[in-house]
Protein backbone atom coordinates (compact mmCIF):
# COMPACT_ATOMS: atom_id res chain seq x y z
CA UNK A 1 0.00 0.00 0.00
CA UNK A 2 1.20 3.84 -0.91
CA UNK A 3 0.04 6.86 0.19
CA UNK A 4 -0.47 8.25 -3.05
CA UNK A 5 -0.82 12.45 -4.56
CA UNK A 6 -1.71 11.98 -7.83
CA UNK A 7 -2.34 14.24 -10.67
CA UNK A 8 -5.69 14.24 -12.80
CA UNK A 9 -4.16 14.16 -16.90
CA UNK A 10 -8.20 13.23 -17.93
CA UNK A 11 -11.27 12.89 -16.29
CA UNK A 12 -13.74 11.81 -19.50
CA UNK A 13 -16.61 10.33 -19.66
CA UNK A 14 -16.72 6.98 -21.77
CA UNK A 15 -20.70 6.02 -21.99
CA UNK A 16 -23.76 6.56 -19.88
CA UNK A 17 -22.89 8.00 -16.22
CA UNK A 18 -19.41 5.59 -16.86
CA UNK A 19 -15.59 7.83 -16.66
CA UNK A 20 -12.35 7.19 -17.00
CA UNK A 21 -9.23 9.00 -15.06
CA UNK A 22 -6.15 8.54 -15.55
CA UNK A 23 -3.76 9.81 -12.53
CA UNK A 24 -0.09 10.22 -12.98
CA UNK A 25 1.83 9.59 -9.94
CA UNK A 26 5.53 9.68 -8.91
CA UNK A 27 5.83 6.40 -8.31
CA UNK A 28 2.87 3.58 -8.63
CA UNK A 29 2.04 0.67 -6.29
CA UNK A 30 0.07 -1.41 -8.23
CA UNK A 31 1.39 -5.12 -8.30
CA UNK A 32 -1.46 -7.04 -9.92
CA UNK A 33 -4.58 -6.59 -11.19
CA UNK A 34 -7.78 -6.28 -9.77
CA UNK A 35 -6.17 -4.28 -6.94
CA UNK A 36 -7.95 -1.05 -6.17
CA UNK A 37 -7.36 2.21 -4.76
CA UNK A 38 -8.82 4.75 -2.16
CA UNK A 39 -9.60 7.98 -3.03
CA UNK A 40 -10.38 10.94 -0.88
CA UNK A 41 -13.32 12.91 -2.71
CA UNK A 42 -13.76 16.06 -1.45
CA UNK A 43 -16.17 16.85 1.57
CA UNK A 44 -16.02 13.34 2.03
CA UNK A 45 -15.27 11.54 4.92
CA UNK A 46 -14.65 8.07 3.94
CA UNK A 47 -11.97 7.27 0.95
CA UNK A 48 -14.40 5.47 -1.84
CA UNK A 49 -12.86 2.30 -3.52
CA UNK A 50 -12.42 1.77 -6.99
CA UNK A 51 -10.45 -1.20 -9.21
CA UNK A 52 -7.40 -0.02 -11.27
CA UNK A 53 -8.24 -0.86 -14.84
CA UNK A 54 -4.95 -0.48 -16.05
CA UNK A 55 -1.33 0.50 -14.75
CA UNK A 56 2.42 1.38 -15.33
CA UNK A 57 5.28 2.91 -13.75
CA UNK A 58 3.93 6.20 -13.57
CA UNK A 59 -0.09 5.89 -14.19
CA UNK A 60 -2.58 4.26 -13.53
CA UNK A 61 -6.20 4.31 -15.15
CA UNK A 62 -9.46 4.28 -12.79
CA UNK A 63 -12.81 3.51 -14.24
CA UNK A 64 -16.07 4.29 -12.48
CA UNK A 65 -19.66 4.71 -12.62
CA UNK A 66 -21.46 7.74 -10.47
CA UNK A 67 -23.90 6.20 -8.31
CA UNK A 68 -23.90 8.83 -5.35
CA UNK A 69 -22.28 11.76 -4.06
CA UNK A 70 -18.82 10.90 -3.95
CA UNK A 71 -18.56 9.83 -7.77
CA UNK A 72 -20.20 12.49 -8.56
CA UNK A 73 -17.55 14.98 -7.00
CA UNK A 74 -15.09 12.88 -8.67
CA UNK A 75 -16.46 13.14 -12.41
CA UNK A 76 -16.27 17.08 -11.94
CA UNK A 77 -12.76 17.05 -10.94
CA UNK A 78 -11.15 18.43 -13.82
CA UNK A 79 -7.26 17.46 -15.26
CA UNK A 80 -4.46 19.28 -13.11
CA UNK A 81 -6.27 18.73 -9.98
CA UNK A 82 -4.33 16.49 -7.38
CA UNK A 83 -6.00 13.96 -5.78
CA UNK A 84 -5.00 11.81 -2.23
CA UNK A 85 -5.45 8.54 -2.04
CA UNK A 86 -4.32 4.72 -1.09
CA UNK A 87 -3.00 2.35 -3.93
CA UNK A 88 -1.34 -0.78 -4.65
CA UNK A 89 -4.61 -2.33 -1.88
CA UNK A 90 -5.80 -5.66 -1.60
CA UNK A 91 -5.24 -8.76 -3.56
CA UNK A 92 -6.01 -8.30 -6.95
CA UNK A 93 -5.87 -11.72 -9.52
CA UNK A 94 -2.89 -14.35 -9.16
CA UNK A 95 -1.71 -14.40 -13.70
CA UNK A 96 0.40 -17.09 -12.52
CA UNK A 97 -2.33 -19.78 -11.22
CA UNK A 98 -5.05 -18.61 -14.60
CA UNK A 99 -4.29 -21.37 -17.28
CA UNK A 100 -4.00 -20.57 -21.01
CA UNK A 101 -7.22 -19.51 -22.68
CA UNK A 102 -9.14 -18.60 -19.51
CA UNK A 103 -12.59 -16.69 -20.33
CA UNK A 104 -12.62 -13.28 -18.54
CA UNK A 105 -15.75 -11.95 -17.71
CA UNK A 106 -16.94 -8.64 -16.46
CA UNK A 107 -20.10 -7.28 -16.11
CA UNK A 108 -21.07 -3.58 -16.11
CA UNK A 109 -18.77 -1.30 -13.89
CA UNK A 110 -17.00 -4.74 -12.94
CA UNK A 111 -15.24 -4.89 -16.79
CA UNK A 112 -12.76 -2.19 -15.75
CA UNK A 113 -10.31 -4.55 -14.08
CA UNK A 114 -10.65 -7.51 -16.95
CA UNK A 115 -8.75 -4.69 -19.38
CA UNK A 116 -5.69 -5.05 -17.09
CA UNK A 117 -5.78 -8.55 -16.14
CA UNK A 118 -6.66 -8.96 -20.25
CA UNK A 119 -3.07 -7.03 -20.18
CA UNK A 120 -1.36 -9.19 -17.79
CA UNK A 121 -2.02 -12.58 -19.42
CA UNK A 122 -0.97 -11.25 -22.69
CA UNK A 123 2.45 -9.92 -21.23
CA UNK A 124 2.12 -13.84 -19.72
CA UNK A 125 2.10 -15.35 -22.79
CA UNK A 126 -1.29 -16.53 -22.09
CA UNK A 127 -4.45 -16.24 -24.38
CA UNK A 128 -7.70 -15.42 -23.04
CA UNK A 129 -11.87 -14.99 -24.40
CA UNK A 130 -13.64 -12.02 -22.92
CA UNK A 131 -17.38 -11.73 -22.16
CA UNK A 132 -18.59 -8.60 -21.52
CA UNK A 133 -22.38 -7.81 -20.00
CA UNK A 134 -24.61 -4.16 -20.20
CA UNK A 135 -27.80 -3.68 -19.68
CA UNK A 136 -28.36 -1.23 -22.79
CA UNK A 137 -26.06 -0.24 -26.05
CA UNK A 138 -25.71 3.43 -24.45
CA UNK A 139 -23.80 1.70 -21.68
CA UNK A 140 -21.20 -0.08 -23.16
CA UNK A 141 -17.56 1.06 -22.81
CA UNK A 142 -14.25 -0.62 -23.10
CA UNK A 143 -14.87 -2.97 -25.87
CA UNK A 144 -12.57 -1.58 -28.50
CA UNK A 145 -9.77 -1.51 -26.06
CA UNK A 146 -10.04 -5.50 -25.39
CA UNK A 147 -9.57 -5.44 -28.78
CA UNK A 148 -5.48 -4.85 -28.43
CA UNK A 149 -5.18 -8.52 -25.89
CA UNK A 150 -7.88 -11.19 -27.93
CA UNK A 151 -9.97 -11.55 -31.01
CA UNK A 152 -12.21 -13.67 -29.01
CA UNK A 153 -14.83 -10.97 -27.44
CA UNK A 154 -18.56 -11.50 -26.87
CA UNK A 155 -20.79 -9.03 -25.82
CA UNK A 156 -23.95 -9.25 -24.19
CA UNK A 157 -26.73 -6.64 -23.85
CA UNK A 158 -30.00 -7.47 -21.49
CA UNK A 159 -32.45 -5.94 -23.77
CA UNK A 160 -30.33 -6.76 -27.14
CA UNK A 161 -29.43 -3.60 -28.48
CA UNK A 162 -25.53 -4.45 -28.69
CA UNK A 163 -24.11 -7.41 -29.19
CA UNK A 164 -26.01 -10.59 -28.40
CA UNK A 165 -29.56 -10.42 -26.28
CA UNK A 166 -28.59 -11.67 -22.99
CA UNK A 167 -26.90 -12.04 -19.83
CA UNK A 168 -22.96 -12.92 -19.78
CA UNK A 169 -24.41 -16.76 -18.73
CA UNK A 170 -26.21 -17.11 -21.84
CA UNK A 171 -22.82 -16.90 -23.79
CA UNK A 172 -21.49 -20.45 -22.66
CA UNK A 173 -22.57 -23.81 -21.28
CA UNK A 174 -19.79 -24.71 -18.81
CA UNK A 175 -16.18 -24.01 -18.15
CA UNK A 176 -13.37 -24.77 -16.52
CA UNK A 177 -12.27 -21.83 -15.40
CA UNK A 178 -13.11 -17.98 -15.41
CA UNK A 179 -11.81 -14.94 -13.92
CA UNK A 180 -14.96 -12.70 -13.43
CA UNK A 181 -15.67 -9.74 -11.32
CA UNK A 182 -19.28 -7.70 -11.84
CA UNK A 183 -22.92 -7.74 -9.95
CA UNK A 184 -22.95 -9.94 -6.71
CA UNK A 185 -26.50 -11.65 -8.72
CA UNK A 186 -23.85 -12.24 -11.93
CA UNK A 187 -20.93 -13.92 -9.68
CA UNK A 188 -23.51 -16.15 -8.48
CA UNK A 189 -25.03 -16.81 -11.63
CA UNK A 190 -21.66 -17.95 -12.94
CA UNK A 191 -20.73 -20.48 -10.12
CA UNK A 192 -22.80 -23.06 -11.13
CA UNK A 193 -21.36 -22.69 -14.48
CA UNK A 194 -17.84 -22.68 -13.75
CA UNK A 195 -16.05 -24.87 -12.40
CA UNK A 196 -12.92 -23.21 -11.09
CA UNK A 197 -11.88 -19.55 -11.00
CA UNK A 198 -11.35 -16.01 -9.35
CA UNK A 199 -13.92 -14.10 -8.58
CA UNK A 200 -13.64 -10.28 -7.41
CA UNK A 201 -16.01 -8.85 -4.58
CA UNK A 202 -17.55 -5.76 -3.36
CA UNK A 203 -18.30 -4.65 -0.23
CA UNK A 204 -18.59 -1.27 1.78
CA UNK A 205 -15.43 0.08 3.00
CA UNK A 206 -14.03 1.70 6.02
CA UNK A 207 -10.54 2.24 5.83
CA UNK A 208 -9.25 -0.54 2.25
CA UNK A 209 -6.05 -1.53 3.87
CA UNK A 210 -6.89 -4.69 6.65
CA UNK A 211 -7.80 -2.18 9.95
CA UNK A 212 -11.59 -1.97 10.70
CA UNK A 213 -12.77 -5.42 9.84
CA UNK A 214 -15.54 -3.39 8.52
CA UNK A 215 -15.29 -5.83 4.87
CA UNK A 216 -15.32 -9.02 6.44
CA UNK A 217 -16.88 -11.88 4.83
CA UNK A 218 -17.38 -15.58 5.74
CA UNK A 219 -15.58 -18.16 3.18
CA UNK A 220 -15.09 -21.97 3.39
CA UNK A 221 -11.07 -20.81 4.91
CA UNK A 222 -12.46 -18.41 8.32
CA UNK A 223 -13.42 -14.93 8.31
CA UNK A 224 -11.85 -13.18 5.41
CA UNK A 225 -11.24 -9.23 4.58
CA UNK A 226 -12.37 -7.70 0.94
CA UNK A 227 -9.74 -5.27 1.08
CA UNK A 228 -6.94 -7.36 2.52
CA UNK A 229 -7.43 -11.05 1.31
CA UNK A 230 -9.58 -10.04 -1.53
CA UNK A 231 -10.92 -8.30 -3.22
CA UNK A 232 -10.38 -11.10 -5.61
CA UNK A 233 -10.72 -14.60 -4.22
CA UNK A 234 -10.66 -17.97 -5.45
CA UNK A 235 -14.22 -18.94 -6.23
CA UNK A 236 -14.32 -22.51 -4.45
CA UNK A 237 -13.88 -20.77 -0.79
CA UNK A 238 -16.77 -18.52 -1.60
CA UNK A 239 -20.03 -19.59 0.74
CA UNK A 240 -22.89 -17.44 -1.16
CA UNK A 241 -25.37 -18.04 1.16
CA UNK A 242 -23.52 -15.44 3.71
CA UNK A 243 -22.86 -12.73 1.02
C1 LIG B 1 -12.96 -3.25 -4.01
C2 LIG B 1 -13.95 -2.34 -4.70
C3 LIG B 1 -13.69 -1.95 -5.99
C4 LIG B 1 -14.59 -1.10 -6.65
N1 LIG B 1 -14.29 -0.74 -7.92
C5 LIG B 1 -15.12 0.10 -8.57
C6 LIG B 1 -14.81 0.51 -9.89
O1 LIG B 1 -13.79 0.12 -10.49
N2 LIG B 1 -15.65 1.38 -10.47
C7 LIG B 1 -16.79 1.82 -9.84
O2 LIG B 1 -17.55 2.60 -10.43
N3 LIG B 1 -17.11 1.43 -8.61
C8 LIG B 1 -16.30 0.59 -7.94
N4 LIG B 1 -16.61 0.22 -6.67
C9 LIG B 1 -17.85 0.75 -6.06
C10 LIG B 1 -17.59 2.17 -5.58
O3 LIG B 1 -16.67 2.15 -4.53
C11 LIG B 1 -18.90 2.83 -5.10
O4 LIG B 1 -19.80 2.91 -6.19
C12 LIG B 1 -18.61 4.22 -4.59
O5 LIG B 1 -17.86 4.16 -3.40
C13 LIG B 1 -19.91 4.96 -4.33
O6 LIG B 1 -19.60 6.22 -3.77
P1 LIG B 1 -20.65 7.41 -3.84
O7 LIG B 1 -20.26 8.41 -2.81
O8 LIG B 1 -20.80 7.90 -5.23
O9 LIG B 1 -22.00 6.71 -3.48
P2 LIG B 1 -22.73 6.64 -2.08
O10 LIG B 1 -23.47 7.93 -1.88
O11 LIG B 1 -21.79 6.17 -1.03
O12 LIG B 1 -23.75 5.48 -2.42
C14 LIG B 1 -24.65 5.59 -3.55
C15 LIG B 1 -25.21 4.24 -3.89
O13 LIG B 1 -24.16 3.33 -4.27
C16 LIG B 1 -24.17 2.16 -3.47
N5 LIG B 1 -22.80 1.76 -3.12
C17 LIG B 1 -21.87 2.52 -2.51
N6 LIG B 1 -20.73 1.81 -2.33
C18 LIG B 1 -20.96 0.58 -2.82
C19 LIG B 1 -20.19 -0.60 -2.91
N7 LIG B 1 -18.95 -0.69 -2.45
N8 LIG B 1 -20.75 -1.68 -3.49
C20 LIG B 1 -21.99 -1.63 -3.95
N9 LIG B 1 -22.78 -0.55 -3.90
C21 LIG B 1 -22.27 0.55 -3.33
C22 LIG B 1 -24.91 2.58 -2.20
O14 LIG B 1 -25.55 1.47 -1.60
C23 LIG B 1 -25.92 3.58 -2.71
O15 LIG B 1 -27.05 2.95 -3.22
C24 LIG B 1 -15.76 -0.64 -5.99
C25 LIG B 1 -16.02 -1.05 -4.68
C26 LIG B 1 -15.14 -1.90 -4.05
C27 LIG B 1 -15.42 -2.33 -2.65
S1 LIG C 1 -12.38 -1.88 5.00
FE1 LIG C 1 -11.37 -1.85 6.92
S2 LIG C 1 -10.74 -3.94 7.12
FE2 LIG C 1 -11.57 -3.86 5.11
Amino acid sequence: MKRDKSTILENQMLADGIYKMTLETPECAFTAPGQFAMLEVPEKFLRRPISVSSYDSDRYVLIYKVVGDGTKKLSRMEPGEKISSLTGLGNGYDVDTIPDGCTLIGGGIGIPPMLGLAKSLVIAGKKCRVILGFNTANEVFLVDEFKNFTDDITVMTADGSYGQKGFVTDAFDTLDYACACGPLKMLQALDGKVRKGQFSLEARMGCGFGACMGCSIQTKVGSQRVCKEGPVFDKEVLLWETL
